[in-house]
């Protein structure tokens, strides 16, 4: 059994930013002032769900998941974990089949196809109950918005044609100043997360993690990135009130695990009480330290 503690503040305000988006808003921090001094792009308090708690259970056995870009850092991890879990995993991505020599791999079905183009890849959802989207990326920042915003929203669109109950989304934190020189990377995450919360008012959850750290593969070396993320985030996850200083306090975001990424993200898009909504890095930390039964 799941036991959830929400507020109906949550659902009133949540509705309420995404009339706002309807108009045209997006969730962006960056500063819209009204005449009464309150910031009106600002996703509200009440909107988070790190407040919730829940018991986690394991999925389901007829649950089917299919992670968008299966084969990358954090993909690879959520793909492992759901199969530890006991789902069907599939994966989507350009390249298709990981390169990655591991036994878990061989548990999986790879698709290959480009989020761009639906029609390269839409067979893929047929029967699945959950996605997770790892997809993002860096470049210019047109090419930070298409694949970081418009192949999300085309990926959230087909998944919520298809019948696809849950959708979870791999967002990223504000960080503040940076926002503006990744303007194409934070507006393309903000564009996605206002369709998912607009095609899944009930089952969509956006994760905003900070930097993630975690060995991550880059062609046959492993970078162990925990060595300066696993210290950081002893001492960052301490330090809440630092994040709200104006300008750089978000610079203060405690890094975060890649496997506890990966473990909220398939918890999110399998059980059907986990609460919509944002969760931010301390709500990952937090929600990654309950204790499975
Ligand atoms: N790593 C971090 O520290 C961090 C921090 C905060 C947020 N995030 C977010 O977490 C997500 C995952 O990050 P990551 O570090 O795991 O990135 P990554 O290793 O570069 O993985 C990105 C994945 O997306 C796939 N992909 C890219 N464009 C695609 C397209 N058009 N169609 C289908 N698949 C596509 C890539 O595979 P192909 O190239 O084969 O298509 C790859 O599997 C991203 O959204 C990122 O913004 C990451």
């Amino acid at each position: 059994m799941s036991r959830l503690i929400h507020n109906s503040k949550f659902f009133v305000s949540r509705l309420s930013n995404i009339a706002a988006s309807r108009n045209g808003r997006f969730l962006s921090t960056e500063s819209d002032k009204t005449t009464d001094g309150k910031d009106s792009n600002k996703v509200e308090e009440p909107f988070k769900v790190e407040e919730a708690e829940t018991v986690d259970v394991p999925p389901p056995p007829t649950e089917k998941l299919l992670v968008l870009g299966g084969n990358g850092f954090v993909g690879s991890h959520v793909c492992k974990e759901a199969l530890d879990r006991g789902l069907a995993v599939a994966s989507l991505s350009r390249s298709g089949r990981s390169s990655i020599q591991e036994p878990w791999a061989n548990r999986m079905t790879w698709h290959q196809g480009n989020l761009l183009s639906t029609d390269s890849w839409k067979d893929a959802l047929k029967g699945v109950t959950s996605v997770i989207s790892c997809v993002g990326g860096f470049g210019s920042n047109s090419y930070m918005y298409k694949i970081n915003g418009t192949a999300n929203i085309d990926a959230i669109r087909a998944a919520s044609e298809e019948g696809v109950k849950r959708f979870v989304y791999i967002s990223a934190a504000d960080y503040g100043v940076v926002n503006y020189l990744l303007r194409g990377y934070y507006e393309g995450k903000r564009a996605a997360e206002t369709e998912l919360l607009t095609r899944y008012t009930y089952g969509g959850v956006i994760l905003r993690p900070g930097f993630i750290y975690g060995t991550r593969r880059v062609g046959s070396m492993k970078l162990p990135l925990g060595v300066i993320g696993s210290p950081l985030e002893m001492v960052l996850q301490h330090a809440k009130p630092l994040s709200k200083v104006p300008l750089v306090g978000p610079l203060f975001a405690p890094p975060v695990n890649v496997t506890a990424v990966a473990k909220v993200a398939v918890r999110a898009a399998t059980d059907p009480v986990f609460p919509p909504g944002i969760i931010d890095v301390h709500g990952i930390i937090r929600y990654s330290q309950q204790k499975s039964l």
